[in-house]
């Protein structure tokens, strides 16, 4: 559980080892473009309940590609879209790692995932493999793009960077919360601690991301949301239990000389930059509270100065926010703008749409070699929300950097 804790933003009581169970709906082929979509194992909600887990080798296309896009939304048994207002997705995340051949075998029938797997993250730096994915994202799922365009993508199942007796796996990060005859449904989205069931010695047992015992005033974020919790519920509310799952459609092309190379970094809102004299270290905490004391009508502003070891060409950027975020904008150590990601709310009921939710993020695709970062520059984040008090909030913005450009480009 420490290696997974680690890894993980948070620590996860159940552990799901996955091995054949999902499977892939369609395959179809547009132009060079392969695509698939596939359901995960499902998990069972029931009113009020948080469901936090970790499932283990989920599909994934196989051989040396170079992924386009991966987008996902929960399902029910019935494949149908479930909305926000029902159960909330705070996040889903896929993680890569690295898995023992000879354990394999092991690992399926005892689920024991302690020894034989080895957690591989993306480019970012946040310290102790904390915010390791490669792709995830919450109740914006729906709305958000994750397409890179053309001849862009992300590597992976290079033979030549996987360790010899090693298989490369994915598995999903996944945290819902069912809402559904809650007391209140925008406190249990945000695992406000007084509107969570917790056990009697909850705070003398948890440690905080930073390994140190929870204060008193932790007052909600992901350690209050933990599996199999629940949120206070309406008097005399019964509803049923159902099982979840995520479907996930990845868009990717067979790997070869005319693909060029991403290199996939999150930048953390809450990332406490400093130096112990040799190495910068990046101090993420993944999550940050609110304060009740609003200023009027102006935004909340988060700013974190991140310097980049390496720079590279802008190719897309897209952030990771909750509801309430009002943007979020990149900039350059000479205050230009890279990039704005803004929200998109829902006005309606049905999935996708949902009113008062943030159903989506904007991102921004500049023109390829017109957006440079330079290597060892401070980079700028901003992330606004409306000025309420407000548990658990995010600020992760996603970008996918080229260091070099494909030839046609260079002109
Ligand atoms: C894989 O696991 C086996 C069994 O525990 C061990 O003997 C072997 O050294 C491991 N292989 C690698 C490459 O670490
Ligand atoms: C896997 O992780 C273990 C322990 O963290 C480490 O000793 C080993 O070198 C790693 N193996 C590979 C192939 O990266
Ligand atoms: C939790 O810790 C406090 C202070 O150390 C102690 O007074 C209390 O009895 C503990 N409660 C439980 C349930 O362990
Ligand atoms: C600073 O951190 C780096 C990376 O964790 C480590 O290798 C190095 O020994 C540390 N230096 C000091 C002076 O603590
Ligand atoms: C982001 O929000 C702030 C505060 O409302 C606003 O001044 C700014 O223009 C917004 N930026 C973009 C690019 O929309």
């Amino acid at each position: 559980m420490r290696i997974i804790s680690k890894v993980m933003i948070l620590s996860l009581s159940i552990i799901v080892v996955l091995s054949g169970t999902t499977y892939s709906i369609f395959l179809e082929s547009e132009n060079h473009i392969k695509s698939a979509t596939f359901v995960s194992k499902s998990f069972e909600v029931g009113p009020g309940k948080i469901a936090s887990k970790a499932l283990y080798d989920i599909e994934f296309p196989k051989g040396h590609i170079g992924v386009k896009s991966f987008d996902a939304e929960l399902v029910d048994e019935d494949g149908k879209s479930v909305p926000l207002y029902e159960t909330y997705l705070h996040h889903w995340f896929a993680i890569k790692y690295n898995e023992n051949i000879t354990m394999s075998r092991y690992i399926e029938q005892s689920h024991d995932i302690s020894k034989g797997i080895n957690y591989t993250r993306n480019d970012g730096a946040c310290r102790g493999f904390l915010l390791p994915h490669y792709w995830g994202l919450g109740g914006e799922s729906r709305g958000t793009s994750s397409n890179l365009p053309d001849p862009f993508a992300v590597e992976f199942g290079n033979p030549t960077n996987i360790p010899h007796g090693f298989k490369e796996k994915w598995l999903f990060d996944i945290m819902v919360i069912d809402t559904r005859g809650a007391y209140s449904r925008k406190g249990c989205t945000e695992c406000r601690c007084d509107l969570l069931n917790l056990p009697k010695d909850f705070y003398n047992v948890t440690r905080d991301i930073n390994d140190q015992p929870l204060s008193l005033n932790y007052k909600g974020g992901l350690f209050c949301c933990k599996d199999n919790l629940q949120c206070k519920l309406r008097k005399g509310f019964h509803g049923p239990t159902r099982k979840l799952s995520l479907r996930y459609k990845i868009r990717w092309v067979d790997w070869d000389e005319h693909q060029v190379p991403l290199k996939f970094y999150i930048l953390d809102t809450t990332d406490r930059v400093r130096t112990n004299g040799s190495s910068t270290i990046h101090d993420c905490q993944a999550e940050y509270t609110i304060p009740r004391i609003g200023h009027g009508d102006s935004p909340h502003v988060k700013k974190a100065n991140i310097p980049m070891k390496k720079g590279g060409y802008l190719i897309y950027g897209t952030s990771h926010m909750h509801t309430g975020v009002v943007n979020a904008t990149l900039y350059g150590q000479d205050g230009r703008v890279l990039c704005t990601s803004t929200p998109k709310y829902g006005t309606g009921k049905e999935a996708g749409n949902e009113r008062g939710y943030l159903v989506g993020m904007s991102g921004c695709y500049p023109k390829p070699g017109s957006v440079e970062i330079k290597d060892g520059e401070i980079l700028t984040l901003e992330t606004r929300y409306q000025n309420k008090f407000r548990t658990g909030a995010m600020g992760f913005f996603y970008i996918h950097l080229a260091e070099q450009l494909p030839n046609i480009l260079k002109i």
